[in-house]
């Protein structure tokens, strides 16, 4: 399969303005199908800006549901298919990856701002749980992922990734319109739990703990140890189902998918200039006094 989805991939793809948010088009060639998607009431949706904890969070709520019931999926079964992503189309590579899940419930990942969310989880009440990561980490940690992500357009060179991102040119647009347009949603549905990458580096456990007591779970305490203990960075970096390194569309020479997992890390690659900069423009575009996200812990 693997083999199959190298042969058939284009090289990089082109970024395009879709509907107000930049894209590229293996996120919306099934637009369609995906916005007429049929959302059960127990389906959980984990939706983030790219590279904001999704892999994190998608492990642990795949242990809180599964990890006593099916543990075979532990080993046998990679992240991103036992969470599988909404919008993704890759041609001839496991389509409708959603529809085939045997589970129950279904956990899905997606990418998308709030108003492309298809309708049917909304009408079905799906708990969503939302994962926002300061955003001078997020850009570095998307820099280096699309440095390796085949799947990604070409990133270009720091300099110029740092304007682009600013300016929502990368894959799902602005993520200053994806942090708002979630928040926003937040304040209205009780369905939508909003949580922060940031939160979860502090206090993993606590984080599990509201995780549990909005999804309506409640582990045994030795559960909620080995889940916390099992989700720590340095053991999913070295677990092969949480590491994507079967993931066919990534180049492991030019960096890892469990890079560093750390808040602040942006200090190892903002220039003074550029921080000034993005500060500036950050002021400008966060206007919302009730939504901070730390840059430093
Ligand atoms: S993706 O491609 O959008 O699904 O990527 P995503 O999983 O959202 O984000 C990847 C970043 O999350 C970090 N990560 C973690 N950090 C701390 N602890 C744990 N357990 C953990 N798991 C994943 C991962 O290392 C990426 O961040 P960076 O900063 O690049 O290391």
């Amino acid at each position: 399969m693997k083999r199959l989805w190298r042969q058939s991939l284009p090289s990089r793809p082109e970024l395009f303005d879709f509907r107000g948010v930049s894209m590229t088009h293996f996120f919306t060639d099934n637009w369609e199908n995906v916005q007429n998607f049929k959302a059960r009431p127990d389906d959980v949706l984990i939706a983030t800006y790219p590279k904001a904890g999704t892999t994190w969070v998608s492990y642990i709520l795949d242990l809180l549901y599964f990890g006593q019931t099916s543990p075979e999926r532990q080993t046998s079964v990679p992240i991103y298919e036992r969470v599988p992503f909404l919008e993704l189309i890759v041609p001839k590579f496991v389509p409708d990856q959603v529809e085939r899940l045997p589970t129950s419930p279904r956990l899905i990942k997606t990418h998308f701002p709030v108003q492309f969310v298809p309708k049917s989880f909304w009408e079905q009440n799906c708990k969503i749980i939302y994962v926002a990561r300061n955003a001078k980490d997020n850009m570095v940690s998307y820099f280096h992922f699309d440095s390796m992500a085949m799947i990604e357009p070409d990133p270009g060179d720091w300099n110029n990734y740092f304007q682009r991102f600013m300016q929502g040119k990368v894959v799902t647009g602005s993520w200053y319109d994806h942090v708002n347009g979630w928040w926003k949603k937040k304040q209205t549905s009780p369905n939508v739990h909003y949580m922060f990458y940031e939160d979860l580096v502090e206090d993993t456990g606590r984080e599990i703990d509201k995780l549990c007591s909005f999804l309506g779970l409640s582990p045994s305490e030795d559960e909620r140890k080995r889940i916390t203990g099992g989700v720590q960075f340095d053991k999913m970096k070295k677990n092969n189902m949480t590491n994507y390194s079967t993931h066919a569309r990534m180049d492991f020479k030019t960096g890892s998918f469990m890079r560093k997992g750390r808040v602040g890390d942006w200090k190892n690659h903002f220039t003074v200039a550029q921080n000034e900069e993005f500060d500036e423009d950050y002021k400008k575009k966060m206007k919302d006094p009730t939504l901070q996200l730390r840059t430093d812990l």
